[in-house]
């Protein structure tokens, strides 16, 4: 399974299309098999800035295009034009990948004016229902907001703010793969033996100590390939290794003991 991770394309500050022009070129020519692009399409969230990303983003030419927004896209009431240009803020889709399946669930973690994200306890129970029970291939969560502090960002003001609850309902659906943007760093954990991988930002220069860059992830059998794609300039590995767990450790008290869905604390 061939996986492009595209982030923060930032649209109105700091925006190269130059950059933009060859990730799609080079993403086509990699003919992924999901295109995943965890948020920031915009700097302030405007129309304009919206359909601009639009009309790059036509140009990918894979049939599995997964957008969330982020939080420079819940700006100036964004998610309007998000919802009439992209449609819903959240979605599921089964993929056909080489060998079976994938499961792709994407989850908005943006809030109106806020650089804070959270996915909230109402949406809880509609996550655990696209997983639970998926034994077909992968199962991938795309959502902008960081579960865990990426290092080379300077100070942490925003981690998704219900990080905890995610992670252990990750751990309990045993979600293989996290795609996440917004620190503009690549990275990659291993945590309970989902793998949380972080991408740059792809076409501006909005950058920290990174480059612009995107994510390249190949799934063949047993093993896993991340690569970061400098676009125009060239590739670098980011990690590799056994796509399956190692080892696993059994965590023993139910889920309920710490995170509870909406429906039964309401
Ligand atoms: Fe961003
Ligand atoms: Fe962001």
């Amino acid at each position: 399974m061939r996986i492009a991770q595209m982030s923060d394309i930032h649209i109105g500050s700091r925006f190269v299309p130059d950059l933009m022009d060859a990730a799609l070129e080079e993403i086509n020519a990699f003919e992924p098999h999901l295109v995943a692009i965890p948020g920031d399409l915009t700097t302030k969230g405007y129309r304009d800035e919206f359909e601009e990303a639009k009309s790059y983003l036509n140009r990918l030419e894979c049939e599995n295009v997964v957008i969330v927004p982020g939080n420079h896209d819940g700006r100036n009431v964004g998610y309007y034009h998000f919802e009439d240009l992209f449609g819903k803020r959240a979605s599921s889709l089964e993929i056909s990948v080489p060998g079976g399946e994938a499961k792709v669930v994407a989850l908005d973690s943006s809030e109106p004016d806020l650089d804070e994200g959270q996915v909230g306890r109402e949406n809880y129970a509609w996550l655990d229902s696209q997983f639970r029970g998926w034994d077909r291939g992968p199962k991938i969560l795309v959502i902008h907001h960081h579960l865990l502090d990426i290092p080379g960002t300077g100070r942490d003001r925003n981690i998704l703010s219900d990080a905890g609850d995610i992670l252990a309902i990750l751990r309990e659906l045993e979600v293989d793969m996290v795609l996440s943007g917004h620190r503009h760093v690549p990275y990659v954990y291993n945590v309970s033996n989902t793998l949380i991988i972080h991408c740059g930002t792809v076409s501006s220069t909005r950058n920290r100590g990174s480059c612009p860059l995107y994510n390249r992830i190949e799934l063949d059998g047993d093993e896993i390939e991340v690569t970061l794609s400098y676009p125009g300039e060239g590739e670098e590995a980011l990690a590799s290794g056994s796509w399956r767990p190692l080892a696993n450790i059994r965590f023993h008290p139910p889920r309920e003991r710490y995170v509870r869905y909406a429906l039964g604390d309401l």
